[in-house]
């Protein structure tokens, strides 16, 4: 199994309010799960080689593949649509078919906000299934609880409160609910479309 890079995102420079010293926490982390995910993948590809699957300790590599992978996967879609320049409104498009599934723009946003501050840690996903084409809002518990089989996803937004900890406080998760959508590169999450 090819190993996963570090990815790079030139896009992260001068975002509007988010600091660079929170961006440079965030990355720090997200190098961490490529790590992990790396490391994990050597382990159990030995574990294959010598047929080893015995006790509590195969079975916790396992569970933990799913983690870091997506953990280092959300992170990716999380970074590659954040840029100085976002935050305007989704074009025309891309605006219609939110429309059509949330019936204006106004309630879905509304209802990602909403989702957003619901208690807990993990991400808010827009999907979009590529069976109906239809789009619809995820609660992603951690990283790897609650992803729909086979959907796409489109808008990634981490609340984990790291994603804002190293410039506001733990208790202003509004605050960084703003300051997302502020930075947020409609055009990017729209060439996610199937
Ligand atoms: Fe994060």
């Amino acid at each position: 199994m090819k190993e996963y890079p570090v990815k790079k995102f030139i896009n992260l420079k001068n975002l509007t309010v988010i600091t660079a010293e929170q961006i440079d926490v965030h990355l720090n982390l997200y190098n961490g799960y490529v790590n992990n995910t790396n490391k994990l993948n050597e382990i159990l590809k030995e574990k294959i080689k010598q047929q080893d699957f015995e006790g509590p300790q195969f079975a916790e590599l396992v569970r933990r593949l799913g983690f870091e992978y997506n953990g280092m996967r959300l992170h990716e879609l999380y970074f590659a649509a954040l840029n100085k320049d976002g935050g305007k409104k989704p074009n025309n498009g891309f605006k219609k078919l939110i429309e059509k599934n949330f019936n204006s723009f106004g309630n879905f946003k509304n209802y990602f906000n909403k989702i957003a501050a619901m208690r807990g840690v993990g991400w808010v996903i827009l999907y979009q299934d590529k069976e109906t084409k239809q789009l619809s809002l995820h609660w992603i518990e951690q990283h790897h609880n609650g992803h729909p089989a086979g959907f796409v996803p489109i808008i990634v937004m981490d609340i984990w409160e790291h994603a804002w900890s190293a410039y506001l406080k733990p208790t202003e998760r509004s605050q960084y609910i703003e300051d997302y959508f502020a930075n947020l590169d409609w055009q990017i999450c729209q060439s996610r479309l199937v």
